[in-house]
Protein backbone atom coordinates (compact mmCIF):
# COMPACT_ATOMS: atom_id res chain seq x y z
CA UNK A 1 0.00 0.00 0.00
CA UNK A 2 1.67 3.37 -0.83
CA UNK A 3 2.22 5.73 1.83
CA UNK A 4 0.80 8.92 1.73
CA UNK A 5 2.29 12.91 2.43
CA UNK A 6 0.88 15.64 2.10
CA UNK A 7 0.63 20.04 1.88
CA UNK A 8 -2.03 21.50 4.37
CA UNK A 9 -2.92 24.91 3.59
CA UNK A 10 -5.68 27.36 2.76
CA UNK A 11 -5.72 28.24 -0.49
CA UNK A 12 -3.78 24.97 -1.24
CA UNK A 13 -4.79 24.47 -5.24
CA UNK A 14 -2.03 26.05 -6.43
CA UNK A 15 -0.06 24.30 -4.58
CA UNK A 16 3.76 22.97 -6.60
CA UNK A 17 4.11 20.67 -4.09
CA UNK A 18 2.72 17.70 -5.05
CA UNK A 19 4.17 17.56 -8.44
CA UNK A 20 7.56 18.22 -7.18
CA UNK A 21 7.25 15.53 -4.33
CA UNK A 22 5.54 12.76 -6.82
CA UNK A 23 7.85 13.46 -9.18
CA UNK A 24 10.84 12.31 -6.49
CA UNK A 25 8.98 9.67 -5.42
CA UNK A 26 8.86 8.41 -8.69
CA UNK A 27 12.30 9.00 -9.89
CA UNK A 28 13.57 7.20 -6.69
CA UNK A 29 11.06 4.46 -6.95
CA UNK A 30 9.26 5.05 -3.80
CA UNK A 31 5.94 3.11 -3.25
CA UNK A 32 4.82 6.65 -2.21
CA UNK A 33 2.24 9.76 -2.97
CA UNK A 34 1.62 13.04 -1.84
CA UNK A 35 -1.75 15.15 -2.09
CA UNK A 36 -2.47 18.93 -0.90
CA UNK A 37 -5.28 19.10 1.67
CA UNK A 38 -7.51 22.58 2.39
CA UNK A 39 -7.36 22.62 6.14
CA UNK A 40 -8.70 25.47 7.73
CA UNK A 41 -7.05 26.64 10.80
CA UNK A 42 -9.41 25.65 13.09
CA UNK A 43 -9.13 22.06 11.86
CA UNK A 44 -5.06 21.82 12.24
CA UNK A 45 -5.24 20.11 15.45
CA UNK A 46 -7.51 17.35 14.35
CA UNK A 47 -6.45 17.29 10.59
CA UNK A 48 -2.80 16.63 12.39
CA UNK A 49 -4.26 13.94 14.55
CA UNK A 50 -5.98 12.22 11.73
CA UNK A 51 -2.81 12.06 9.32
CA UNK A 52 -0.46 10.49 12.21
CA UNK A 53 -3.59 8.02 12.83
CA UNK A 54 -3.73 7.18 9.30
CA UNK A 55 0.00 6.51 9.05
CA UNK A 56 0.57 9.63 6.61
CA UNK A 57 4.77 9.39 5.72
CA UNK A 58 5.32 13.35 6.37
CA UNK A 59 3.29 16.77 5.91
CA UNK A 60 4.44 20.22 5.22
CA UNK A 61 2.50 22.82 6.08
CA UNK A 62 1.28 26.71 4.66
CA UNK A 63 0.10 29.59 5.02
CA UNK A 64 -1.68 30.31 7.36
CA UNK A 65 -1.05 27.16 9.23
CA UNK A 66 2.91 27.47 9.75
CA UNK A 67 2.03 29.48 13.17
CA UNK A 68 -0.74 27.56 14.07
CA UNK A 69 1.24 24.54 14.26
CA UNK A 70 3.57 25.89 16.65
CA UNK A 71 1.06 25.42 19.75
CA UNK A 72 0.05 21.81 18.64
CA UNK A 73 3.17 19.81 18.28
CA UNK A 74 6.21 19.28 19.80
CA UNK A 75 8.73 21.46 17.62
CA UNK A 76 12.49 21.57 16.95
CA UNK A 77 14.24 24.26 18.56
CA UNK A 78 14.62 26.04 14.96
CA UNK A 79 11.19 25.87 14.54
CA UNK A 80 10.38 27.14 17.96
CA UNK A 81 12.55 30.44 17.37
CA UNK A 82 11.24 31.28 14.22
CA UNK A 83 7.66 30.76 15.82
CA UNK A 84 6.22 28.89 12.18
CA UNK A 85 6.63 25.02 11.31
CA UNK A 86 6.43 23.72 7.56
CA UNK A 87 7.47 20.42 7.93
CA UNK A 88 5.68 17.72 10.62
CA UNK A 89 7.55 14.29 10.55
CA UNK A 90 5.25 11.60 11.88
CA UNK A 91 7.63 8.90 13.00
CA UNK A 92 8.08 9.75 16.62
CA UNK A 93 5.00 11.28 17.68
CA UNK A 94 4.35 14.66 15.94
CA UNK A 95 7.48 16.78 15.37
CA UNK A 96 7.83 20.10 13.51
CA UNK A 97 10.51 21.63 11.75
CA UNK A 98 11.08 24.76 9.86
CA UNK A 99 13.07 24.51 6.46
CA UNK A 100 12.60 27.12 4.49
CA UNK A 101 15.75 29.20 5.96
CA UNK A 102 17.97 26.47 5.07
CA UNK A 103 15.72 26.12 1.35
CA UNK A 104 17.57 29.90 1.25
CA UNK A 105 20.84 29.13 2.14
CA UNK A 106 20.98 26.02 0.00
CA UNK A 107 19.81 28.05 -3.03
CA UNK A 108 22.42 30.32 -2.16
CA UNK A 109 25.24 27.34 -1.86
CA UNK A 110 23.26 26.03 -5.23
CA UNK A 111 24.29 29.63 -6.34
CA UNK A 112 28.33 29.63 -5.57
CA UNK A 113 27.41 31.85 -2.57
CA UNK A 114 28.53 30.83 1.07
CA UNK A 115 26.54 32.97 3.36
CA UNK A 116 29.07 32.64 6.34
CA UNK A 117 30.78 36.06 7.48
CA UNK A 118 29.02 37.93 5.04
CA UNK A 119 26.98 41.24 5.30
CA UNK A 120 23.38 39.39 4.73
CA UNK A 121 20.63 42.67 4.51
CA UNK A 122 17.13 41.21 4.45
CA UNK A 123 13.85 43.49 3.18
CA UNK A 124 10.75 42.68 4.88
CA UNK A 125 9.84 41.56 8.51
CA UNK A 126 7.22 38.84 7.89
CA UNK A 127 6.98 35.06 8.24
CA UNK A 128 9.74 34.23 4.91
CA UNK A 129 12.10 36.72 6.35
CA UNK A 130 11.91 35.29 10.44
CA UNK A 131 12.86 32.21 8.85
CA UNK A 132 15.83 33.36 6.91
CA UNK A 133 16.88 35.44 9.76
CA UNK A 134 17.00 32.74 12.46
CA UNK A 135 19.10 30.68 9.91
CA UNK A 136 21.46 32.92 8.60
CA UNK A 137 22.64 34.06 11.75
CA UNK A 138 22.83 30.51 13.11
CA UNK A 139 25.28 29.65 9.78
CA UNK A 140 27.13 32.42 10.70
CA UNK A 141 26.00 35.19 8.15
CA UNK A 142 25.96 38.75 9.71
CA UNK A 143 22.05 39.99 9.15
CA UNK A 144 20.06 42.91 9.47
CA UNK A 145 16.74 43.66 8.05
CA UNK A 146 15.25 46.71 6.41
CA UNK A 147 11.21 46.88 6.67
CA UNK A 148 8.44 49.48 5.37
CA UNK A 149 6.98 48.93 9.24
CA UNK A 150 10.85 49.66 11.00
CA UNK A 151 9.17 48.72 14.48
CA UNK A 152 8.48 45.36 13.16
CA UNK A 153 12.41 44.96 11.60
CA UNK A 154 13.49 46.41 15.25
CA UNK A 155 11.00 43.66 16.80
CA UNK A 156 12.62 40.88 14.99
CA UNK A 157 15.71 41.93 15.60
CA UNK A 158 15.75 42.01 18.64
CA UNK A 159 14.28 38.61 19.01
CA UNK A 160 17.02 37.42 16.56
CA UNK A 161 19.80 39.06 18.54
CA UNK A 162 22.87 40.36 17.27
CA UNK A 163 20.88 41.46 14.77
CA UNK A 164 20.51 45.70 13.61
CA UNK A 165 16.62 46.57 12.26
CA UNK A 166 15.52 49.50 10.91
CA UNK A 167 12.92 51.28 8.09
CA UNK A 168 13.99 51.46 4.16
CA UNK A 169 15.13 55.35 4.72
CA UNK A 170 18.52 54.01 5.74
CA UNK A 171 19.05 51.30 2.77
CA UNK A 172 21.49 53.33 0.50
CA UNK A 173 24.37 53.36 3.18
CA UNK A 174 23.59 50.30 4.14
CA UNK A 175 23.27 48.60 0.78
CA UNK A 176 26.73 49.74 0.21
CA UNK A 177 28.46 47.17 3.07
CA UNK A 178 25.82 44.33 2.01
CA UNK A 179 27.59 40.97 -0.30
CA UNK A 180 23.60 39.27 -0.31
CA UNK A 181 20.43 41.38 -0.76
CA UNK A 182 17.12 39.02 -0.31
CA UNK A 183 13.84 40.36 -0.91
CA UNK A 184 11.00 38.57 1.21
CA UNK A 185 8.33 41.15 1.03
CA UNK A 186 5.71 40.67 -1.69
CA UNK A 187 7.00 43.62 -3.53
CA UNK A 188 7.16 42.85 -7.63
CA UNK A 189 5.37 39.38 -7.07
CA UNK A 190 2.33 39.13 -9.41
CA UNK A 191 -0.31 41.43 -9.52
CA UNK A 192 2.40 44.10 -8.78
CA UNK A 193 5.03 42.80 -11.92
CA UNK A 194 7.21 46.06 -12.08
CA UNK A 195 7.51 47.04 -8.61
CA UNK A 196 10.59 47.07 -6.66
CA UNK A 197 12.06 48.33 -2.99
CA UNK A 198 15.96 48.44 -4.97
CA UNK A 199 17.06 49.92 -7.98
CA UNK A 200 20.13 49.71 -9.61
CA UNK A 201 21.71 52.88 -8.81
CA UNK A 202 21.44 51.48 -5.51
CA UNK A 203 23.21 48.25 -5.97
CA UNK A 204 27.15 47.21 -6.46
CA UNK A 205 27.94 44.88 -8.99
CA UNK A 206 29.76 42.08 -6.13
CA UNK A 207 26.60 42.03 -4.34
CA UNK A 208 23.85 38.83 -4.77
CA UNK A 209 20.38 39.61 -5.29
CA UNK A 210 17.74 36.92 -4.00
CA UNK A 211 14.27 37.94 -4.83
CA UNK A 212 12.29 35.19 -2.53
CA UNK A 213 9.41 36.16 -5.08
CA UNK A 214 9.08 33.41 -7.97
CA UNK A 215 6.23 34.95 -9.65
CA UNK A 216 7.43 36.46 -12.03
CA UNK A 217 10.66 33.97 -12.44
CA UNK A 218 12.38 37.05 -13.31
CA UNK A 219 11.09 40.17 -11.08
CA UNK A 220 11.86 43.78 -11.66
CA UNK A 221 14.37 43.43 -8.68
CA UNK A 222 16.45 40.80 -10.65
CA UNK A 223 16.37 42.64 -13.59
CA UNK A 224 18.08 45.55 -12.00
CA UNK A 225 20.71 43.37 -10.54
CA UNK A 226 21.47 42.15 -13.77
CA UNK A 227 21.82 45.67 -14.93
CA UNK A 228 24.23 46.87 -12.13
CA UNK A 229 26.36 43.78 -12.94
CA UNK A 230 25.40 42.33 -9.53
CA UNK A 231 24.34 38.37 -9.21
CA UNK A 232 20.77 37.60 -9.59
CA UNK A 233 19.13 34.25 -7.66
CA UNK A 234 15.49 33.55 -8.59
CA UNK A 235 13.42 32.15 -5.32
CA UNK A 236 11.92 29.10 -6.71
CA UNK A 237 14.59 27.31 -5.51
CA UNK A 238 13.96 27.90 -3.17
CA UNK A 239 11.08 25.87 -2.76
CA UNK A 240 12.50 23.57 -3.86
CA UNK A 241 15.20 23.17 -1.57
CA UNK A 242 12.80 23.53 1.20
CA UNK A 243 10.83 20.79 -0.11
CA UNK A 244 14.06 18.64 -0.49
CA UNK A 245 14.98 19.10 3.44
CA UNK A 246 11.63 18.11 4.35
CA UNK A 247 12.31 15.22 1.93
CA UNK A 248 15.26 14.32 3.87
CA UNK A 249 13.79 14.65 7.34
CA UNK A 250 10.61 12.41 6.39
CA UNK A 251 12.32 9.91 4.50
CA UNK A 252 16.16 9.66 5.20
CA UNK A 253 16.65 9.68 1.30
CA UNK A 254 18.69 12.12 -0.50
CA UNK A 255 16.23 14.35 -2.31
CA UNK A 256 16.87 14.14 -6.18
CA UNK A 257 16.77 18.15 -6.56
CA UNK A 258 17.33 18.54 -10.19
CA UNK A 259 13.93 15.92 -10.76
CA UNK A 260 12.08 18.23 -8.09
CA UNK A 261 13.27 21.26 -9.67
CA UNK A 262 12.67 20.30 -13.55
CA UNK A 263 9.40 18.86 -12.09
CA UNK A 264 8.00 22.54 -10.73
CA UNK A 265 10.16 24.72 -13.66
CA UNK A 266 7.30 22.12 -16.11
CA UNK A 267 4.41 22.78 -13.61
CA UNK A 268 5.37 26.91 -13.91
P1 LIG B 1 5.28 36.62 4.70
O1 LIG B 1 4.80 35.96 5.95
O2 LIG B 1 4.88 35.90 3.44
O3 LIG B 1 6.73 36.94 4.70
P2 LIG B 1 3.89 39.05 5.54
O4 LIG B 1 3.97 38.66 6.96
O5 LIG B 1 2.56 39.43 4.99
O6 LIG B 1 4.44 37.96 4.55
O7 LIG B 1 4.95 40.22 5.27
C1 LIG B 1 4.97 40.88 4.07
C2 LIG B 1 6.19 41.78 4.09
O8 LIG B 1 6.18 42.55 2.88
C3 LIG B 1 6.21 42.77 5.23
O9 LIG B 1 7.54 42.95 5.64
C4 LIG B 1 5.64 44.03 4.58
O10 LIG B 1 6.03 45.24 5.20
P3 LIG B 1 5.21 45.81 6.47
O11 LIG B 1 5.68 45.04 7.67
O12 LIG B 1 5.58 47.24 6.53
O13 LIG B 1 3.75 45.58 6.16
C5 LIG B 1 6.26 43.94 3.21
N1 LIG B 1 5.54 44.71 2.19
C6 LIG B 1 4.36 44.40 1.62
N2 LIG B 1 4.02 45.34 0.71
C7 LIG B 1 5.02 46.25 0.70
C8 LIG B 1 5.28 47.46 -0.03
N3 LIG B 1 4.42 47.92 -0.95
N4 LIG B 1 6.43 48.13 0.21
C9 LIG B 1 7.32 47.69 1.12
N5 LIG B 1 7.14 46.55 1.86
C10 LIG B 1 6.01 45.84 1.65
Amino acid sequence: MKQVFGVMGDPIAHSLSPIMHNAAFEALGMDCTFHAFRVKQEDLGDALKGAKAMGFGGLNITVPLKETAIGLIETDPLAARIGAVNTIDFRDGIKGYNTDGIGAQKTLEDAGVDIQDRNVLILGAGGAARAIAFTFTEAGAKVNIANRTPERAMTLAAEVGNVNGFGLDVLDRCLKDTDILINTTTVGMDPCIGDTIVTADQMHSDLTVFDVVYNPLKTRLLQEAEAAGAKPVTGIMMLVYQGAEAFRIWTGVEPPVDVMKKAVMEAL
